[in-house]
């Protein structure tokens, strides 16, 4: 299989099985990861939680809360060794895709300013500053303010 082939993901629904992978993922990703609580309950809670695989392996995942009014971003990650390769902005695309067809008339989402990568695609695909949340995450022993993000779906 062509390396660009091996980048197209294959999306599947998150199970309980995949937690392992996921929270194992998850903490090399970020300083201050999704806990396995945090997945579960998003499971529990009927969220839409998708697997992005690549050549079998997990490239990365989402979850996203959808509404009719609005949807919410609240995770998009992507595996470390499969960065950097479009994997991101494809599965940001496919959580765009799951906003709009339940009908959301926007797309929200929370992100550290110190997260250039995210800033980056998320600002490339679209989406705009429309708050800051003070002091809203964990960053040692300050806190970090989060940037709300909206896309607005046409
Ligand atoms: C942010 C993240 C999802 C991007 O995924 P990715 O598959 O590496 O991104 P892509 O290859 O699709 O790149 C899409 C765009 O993101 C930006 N980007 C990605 N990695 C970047 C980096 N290291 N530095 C700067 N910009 C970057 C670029 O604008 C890129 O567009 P370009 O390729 O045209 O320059 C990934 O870095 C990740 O999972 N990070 C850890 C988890 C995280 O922070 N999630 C977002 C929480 S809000």
């Amino acid at each position: 299989m062509s390396a660009q082939l091996d980048t197209i993901p294959r999306y599947r629904h998150m199970a309980a099985a995949d937690l392992d992978a996921v929270v194992a993922i998850e903490k090399t990703v970020y300083s201050h990861p999704w806990t396995r609580g945090n997945f579960s309950d998003s499971l529990a809670a009927g969220y839409h939680c998708w697997i992005a695989e690549c050549a079998g392996e997990i490239a990365g995942y989402t979850v996203v809360m959808a509404a009719p009014g609005e949807a919410h971003l609240l995770n998009l990650s992507v595996a470390a060794p499969w960065q950097r390769r479009g994997i991101g902005r494809e599965i940001l695309n496919f959580a765009v895709r799951i906003a709009r067809d339940y009908g959301a008339a926007k797309v929200l989402l929370e992100v550290r300013p110190s997260n250039e990568a995210a800033l980056a695609l998320y600002a490339s695909s679209g989406f705009a500053e429309i708050a800051r949340r003070r002091s809203y995450y964990p960053a040692g022993v300050e806190r970090e303010d989060a940037i709300v993000l909206q896309l607005t779906l046409q």
